[in-house]
């Protein structure tokens, strides 16, 4: 028995890149293969040594593969994890779970009849400011959690838009950022039951929005606000706040707000305010800045991946979670489409 875990990466495009990185700086885990019917993954392939396969069939009928990471386009998500579960195989399937709902609930319940794991990219879970804060929920340093506040303002130029799909249905950034977002507003907050959600696309005039505000319920009780933009030059996101992809220049400024009954939190940058001596508001209110762990999240993924193949760990992002994303964003976007609140109590 080999003591690394062996890992392939199916789809050896942007994010795939990064994950293969991230496999060679683990020294838990090694690069099984590359999976990539293009010439870039083969090329891909050639840089690290690692065997290539154009295919995910033949990769898995090859074997020497304790888990796979499937970085391929979302159309391709279902149909690899299934493969991937019908083999015995653990995957990490890169967000969203699945192109569709049908498709992404087939995945868990595969995963769950078959006891293989089944973990979704939602790697901003591994960060260490995201457990911290979650922690402080948890202990209840917050008190009962009221209500919950994201900012997702950033300017994409416009040649990020010369790659046709993302002026169409379905690459706005609502699926593509907003997604990420969400999934920490339901990992703070519990499952949202019900969103409202509007949504424009006045200043690009694309199909696609440019600019949405949600309104949300959480099962829990708590309320909700999302506001998002790619058009509006700000610092006021998770992408220019949490310095976790060097992509993005870093700011000091903060993206989300948790409001409690005992006290509040801004997240990334960890101040919690609270009223020291008498609870009121005109009373002072101090901050505790609490110190930030900074460690990169796709390393501490695949890490934690390892983890999950050798010694069962449960998933920290599971496919049911993966499930929940998804179904939110949709209901977000049926919500904008329609004009009307949808409930999310029944999509799961
Ligand atoms: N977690 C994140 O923050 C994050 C960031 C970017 C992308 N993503 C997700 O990762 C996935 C890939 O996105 P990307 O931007 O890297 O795309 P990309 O287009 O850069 O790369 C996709 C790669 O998959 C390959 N491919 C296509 N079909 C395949 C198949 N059947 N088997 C194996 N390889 C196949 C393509 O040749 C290409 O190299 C998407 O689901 C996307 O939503 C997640």
């Amino acid at each position: 028995m080999t003591t690394t875990t062996r890992i392939a990466v199916a789809g050896a495009g942007l994010i795939g890149k990064r994950h293969i990185d991230a496999i060679l700086a683990v020294r838990a885990a090694e690069l099984a293969c590359v999976i990539d019917p293009s010439d870039a993954g083969r090329i891909v392939a050639a840089q690290t040594g690692a065997p290539h396969f154009t295919d995910l069939e033949s990769a898995l009928r090859r074997g020497g593969i304790d888990g796979v990471i499937l970085a391929t386009p979302n159309q391709r998500h279902a149909e690899g994890a299934l493969m991937c579960i019908d083999a015995g195989c653990p995957v990490l399937v890169e967000k969203p779970l699945a192109s569709s709902i049908d498709d992404a609930r087939a995945i868990v319940a595969a995963g769950e009849a078959a006891g293989v794991a089944v973990l979704v990219g939602h790697h901003r879970r591994h960060n260490p400011i995201i457990a911290k804060a979650r922690d402080l929920i948890a202990e209840g340093a917050l008190g009962r959690i009221v209500s919950v506040q994201a900012t997702t303002w950033f300017y994409k130029p416009e040649d990020y838009f010369e790659t046709g799909w993302r002026r169409k249905a379905g690459a706005g950034p609502i699926f593509i950022n907003l997604i990420h977002d969400i999934d920490l507003m339901q990992h703070f907050a519990g499952p949202a039951t019900e969103v409202h959600a509007m949504q424009s696309s006045a200043v690009r005039g694309f199909e696609v929005e440019d600019t949405a505000v949600i309104i949300l319920r959480f099962g829990s009780g708590a309320l909700g606000t999302m506001n998002l933009s790619d058009t509006v030059p700000a610092p006021w996101s998770w992408e220019l706040t949490a310095g976790e992809n060097h992509a993005y220049p870093a700011t000091t400024e903060t993206a989300y707000w948790i409001g409690g009954t005992k006290a509040s939190l801004a997240v990334p940058n960890l101040a919690l305010w609270s009223h020291p001596d008498v609870q009121s508001w005109w009373s002072p209110i101090t901050a505790t800045n609490l110190p930030l762990e900074t460690s990169d999240p796709l390393l501490r993924q695949i890490v934690h991946f390892c983890d999950v193949i050798r010694h069962g760990a449960a998933p920290v992002v599971s496919g049911r979670d993966g499930l929940a994303a998804l179904a939110a964003i949709e209901a977000v976007k049926r919500s904008a489409d329609t004009g009307t609140p949808v409930r999310l109590d029944a999509e799961l």
